[in-house]
């Protein structure tokens, strides 16, 4: 099995575990990036089973929107059912780095609404310890250079994400170097303590609920 196909297996996964979570009045939060395209393609077939979704970036938005499912505004929602995404690092507390595709804060809020995250994940995401993988941060524009000052203080090796700017506006900084990143959340309070961080792509304090994870022998569930 590739990549792919282990992303589409584990995808499929999840569209079978949503489908016991949810009914005609639920709203699903959607991820992004290959994973969660995987995920927007499979579920498209259920789109009758529920009332619609809430993307997390504007690439998920108008895949989701092509396959005709509908797209809410987060403000216009009072509750997300189950919040489905992939992730760049996984550890055994099932906590994760995101934010590979700059969509970070937007995925961090849609987990925070919704009453279950489920991430899903080829085994390669899979490690012991988070930070090998460069934490993204998103970054006022302005602050670009101090708050890369205070990256740097914090212990890490940052470094701009040249010509990407987020769905919000913002820039993004890399900070190499991290690994291993304690599992107290201390790292990911500390960063976004800097003024002119938006936000950053450890989700440490709030983790996972539940981790789908693609491996060669089939998929495999973690529980929080
Ligand atoms: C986007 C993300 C993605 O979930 C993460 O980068 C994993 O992407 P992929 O499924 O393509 O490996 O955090 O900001």
């Amino acid at each position: 099995m590739d990549k792919d196909q282990l992303k589409r297996a584990v995808a499929n996964a999840a569209v079978e575990y949503s489908l016991t979570r949810i009914d005609n009045d639920s709203v699903v939060g959607i991820g992004t990036g290959s994973t969660a395209n995987f995920f927007i393609d499979a579920i498209a077939a259920h789109r009758h089973k529920f009332s619609g979704t809430v993307a997390s970036s504007s690439a998920s938005e108008q895949r989701l929107k092509g396959l005709g499912v509908p797209v809410f505004e987060l403000n216009s929602v009072a509750e997300i059912t189950l919040y489905v995404d992939g992730a760049d690092e996984i550890n055994p507390q099932l906590q994760l780095i995101k934010g590979g595709g700059a969509a970070l804060t937007r995925e961090k809020i849609v987990a925070a609404v919704a009453r279950e995250f489920v991430c899903i994940a080829d085994q390669s995401k899979w490690v012991e310890h988070l930070g090998k993988f460069p934490l993204p941060v998103e970054v006022i524009p302005m602050a670009r250079s101090y708050v890369a000052r205070e990256l740097f203080k914090l212990g890490g090796d940052p470094v701009w994400r040249h010509g990407v700017v987020t769905d919000n506006g913002n820039v993004i900084i890399d900070v190499h170097d991290l690994c291993p990143i304690a599992a107290d959340g201390s790292l990911e309070r500390a960063v976004n303590q800097i003024t002119g961080v938006v936000t950053n792509g450890l989700f440490a304090i709030k983790p996972a609920t539940t981790v789908l994870l693609s491996t060669r022998s089939g998929i495999q569930t973690y529980i929080s």
